[in-house]
């Protein structure tokens, strides 16, 4: 919307990609939610109910692999079915046991990524139910699986991928709301979810319209050798995805971890110059992981929490990044807009080349 009117001058086609995420979101969820009824029309998703599915199988990489990472909570917790993930080229160099009641959903922003072409061949040649979720309408791979969803994010130039990812997130919480009305009609929880959508737009705007607080926080991490990203459950795939971006665009060393495993090892790295970045949203896990966070600050750690809005429990935090408050199905939609802007401005200070990272291309086309 700020593009629109003009008020924004990107210096980046990754810039103006992140800018276009609530516009991107609004694409994947209009005309497919009904959110008079609450309830999901899409007629790929109506299709898969008529399927007898006991398992999932979803199959990516990188940035489609946090994705899907994170939207296995929604399949698990949402649509009480088993789901099991797996990085492509691990899938391609493990034992297959075909399975005809698993769905086998692959996700690829592009897919030109060699790793996952193969394995969607593979589970072919078995006569298993594919599905794909694809940016590329009508690349020869998103023929190739039975059914599948477009993610709607127009084309992304960026190197890094951001608005792609959260279009993806949004695909996969639609097909578990979907796939959920079929088990428990009405759900309360599903119908939350619905009925809060709406307004991620305005959240989301927020925090774009926040990026010059987001950039002051940047600059005074650029300077370090390595960051840590902290989260707990669905927070623990967004921060491997932060973590992601913060690597391909700013060339710093950073690591995610499950903030639980901190004890079994890595809190041993902590101290002043090795930051703590938690991921630390209103959730189930919060008080847990304000105990790591605790554990951090009693090391001396720098502590950057990401933080919702109007929390009131600051007391153990070097900065704070604060994102509008949702739902904790709905967290990683604001957390990755503040941490992509938080990766990029550490890029911008660094001089990085933004758009297209050293060593890096958008596609992965050899195995
Ligand atoms: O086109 P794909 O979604 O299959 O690409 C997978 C990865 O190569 C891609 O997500 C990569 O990790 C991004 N550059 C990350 O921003």
């Amino acid at each position: 919307k700020a593009a629109e009117e003009g008020i924004w001058n990107f210096s980046t086609y990754t810039e103006k990609e992140i800018f276009d995420i609530p516009q991107v979101i609004e694409n994947v969820f209009s005309g497919r939610i009904d959110f008079e009824s609450k309830t999901i029309k899409n007629e790929t998703l109506q299709e898969l109910q008529n399927h007898d599915i006991e398992k999932i199988e979803i199959i990516a990489s990188g940035t489609s692999y946090y994705a899907w990472y994170i939207g296995s909570y929604y399949l698990k917790e949402l649509w009480n079915i088993p789901t099991n993930i797996t990085i492509s080229s691990e899938f391609l160099s493990d034992t297959f046991f075909p399975d005809k009641k698993t769905l086998y959903v692959f996700l690829s922003q592009s897919w030109e990524t060699a790793d996952v072409r193969e394995s969607l061949k593979i589970v072919k040649e078995h006569g298993c139910l594919t599905f794909g979720i694809v940016n590329v309408v009508g690349s020869t791979i998103a023929r190739l699986t039975d059914m599948g969803l477009y993610s709607h994010a127009w084309v992304e130039i960026g190197v890094a991928s951001t608005k792609n990812a959260i279009a993806q997130i949004a695909i996969i919480l639609m097909m578990a709301l979907a796939l959920w009305q079929k088990r428990w009609l009405q759900h309360s929880i599903s119908r939350g979810i619905i009925e809060e959508i709406p307004a991620l737009w305005d959240k989301i705007n927020k925090i774009l319209l926040n990026t010059h607080k987001i950039e002051k926080i940047a600059k005074e991490y650029a300077g370090f050798k390595s960051l840590f990203y902290l989260g707990r459950n669905i927070l623990y795939p967004t921060s491997g995805e932060a973590s992601l971006k913060c690597k391909e665009l700013s060339y710093i060393h950073s690591e995610s971890y499950s903030a639980w495993e901190l004890k079994h090892g890595p809190l041993a790295l902590v101290g002043e110059d090795f930051p703590c970045i938690f991921l630390n949203t209103k959730s189930k896990f919060y008080h847990k992981t304000i105990s790591n966070i605790q554990e951090v600050k009693a090391r001396k750690g720098n502590i950057l929490w990401v933080i919702s809005e109007g929390d009131t429990e600051r007391e153990y935090y070097t900065n704070i990044i604060e994102v509008p408050e949702t739902s904790e199905y709905l967290s990683p939609f604001v957390i990755l807009p503040a941490m992509y802007l938080f990766a990029y401005h550490i890029s911008q200070e660094l001089w990085r080349e933004i758009d297209k990272p050293r060593n890096l291309a958008k596609s992965v086309t050899v195995e």
